[in-house]
């Protein structure tokens, strides 16, 4: 299978995006063509400072790399390296109608925060539509608040091959269910835009202040709690191994516990879990030229399949003459 997925560098990533995104990048390398790339065009729409951009997206390269991304598995570029996909969303804009983008979650999200809506956040289900299909990429890990836009390539791309003939694959979204939304310090989704998040390499006593931080309910001590509704446990679930998530749970159900607990156990398992990871990626900040090669190999990589996919596409709608 193609497996294909984006990661915008807005800020630096956080345990959402690990364990919702990143790592089912790396299970799923391992038996699949992987194609993992930064989205700074995408990111474009919210930063809006040129070297901060430039800094983030070699974050986010870094970032990947050190958590496992292996560029002899995968291909790992860096999504403005590779023209065509301008090209592609420009074909698909011709045929997208306005109200597909005017359903879209996140848009309408943004904009009832008062994000002051531009063409870019707007049209941005296209530009990640042609992201997927410029691949022919069959399966997109992402977290839950992606499916509706993979909906909307699915649309796109179904519509152009009624219209046109089978230029493109369609696409599937690929979510975990435990971590399709992973609770941030405030139980609700963790997001940057939330000011809610633990970052996955931020400095280990600011990481620990902020799980200390999370908010939790009001219940007595005493009373016995359902671990499968509770937000800390959540989190603890996705970095503790089968019998610590065994043990916890049966404390919850048991009752007489504090969250301060729970808290504490949080952070221990983390710093444990990310370790090898923060190891890595100073090795890999200290040697800039191997992390070029790599995002240079993958993006030479990614524009041979975007052209030939482009190629196809624009020999069917007319732009080009068929091969
Ligand atoms: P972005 O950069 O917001 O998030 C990157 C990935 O992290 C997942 N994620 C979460 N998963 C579970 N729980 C959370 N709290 C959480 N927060 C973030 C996201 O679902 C995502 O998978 N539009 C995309 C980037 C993109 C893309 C693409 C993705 C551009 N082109 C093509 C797939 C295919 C985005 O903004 O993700």
């Amino acid at each position: 299978m193609r497996v294909l997925s984006g990661i915008q560098p807005t800020g630096r990533f956080h345990w959402g995006n690990y364990f919702g995104a990143i790592r089912q990048y790396i299970d799923l390398q391992q038996e699949h063509d992987g194609y993992y790339f930064i989205a700074n065009l995408h990111a474009l729409t919210t930063i809006r400072d040129s070297a901060q951009l430039q800094q983030l997206t070699r974050d986010a390269a870094i970032d990947l790399l050190a958590l496992g991304l292996d560029p002899e598995k995968a291909t790992l570029f860096i999504q403005s390296d590779v023209p065509e996909v301008s090209q592609l969303t420009w074909i698909l804009m011709t045929g997208t109608p306005m109200g597909l983008l005017e359903r879209c979650h996140a848009y309408k999200e943004k904009k009832a925060r008062g994000v002051p809506a531009d063409a870019g956040l707007f049209t941005y289900p296209v530009l990640m539509s042609a992201d997927i299909l410029a691949y022919d990429a069959n399966w997109v890990p992402v977290g839950q608040d992606q499916v509706q836009h993979i909906e909307v390539c699915r649309d796109l791309a179904t519509s152009f091959n009624h219209h046109f003939g089978e230029a493109f694959v369609l696409p599937e979204a690929r979510v975990l269910d435990e971590a399709a939304k992973v609770p941030g310090t405030d139980g609700e989704k963790m997001s940057k835009s939330y000011d809610n998040i633990i970052g996955l390499f931020e400095d280990e006593k600011a990481s620990r202040k902020k799980i200390m931080r999370i908010q939790t309910d009001s219940r007595p001590m005493e009373d016995p709690k359902d671990p499968e509704t509770d937000h800390l446990f959540q989190l603890f679930r996705l970095m503790a191994d089968g019998p610590a998530i065994e043990e916890m749970a049966a404390l919850y159900r048991q009752g007489g516990f504090g969250y301060g607990h729970v808290k504490k156990a949080v952070a221990e398992v983390a710093d444990a879990y990310f370790a090898d990871a923060r190891a890595r990626r100073a090795e890999f900040e200290n040697r800039p030229s191997t992390v070029d090669d790599i995002l240079n190999a993958g993006a030479a990589r990614a524009r041979e399949t975007a052209a030939a996919v482009l190629d196809r596409v624009e020999s069917a709608c007319g732009i080009k003459a068929p091969a």
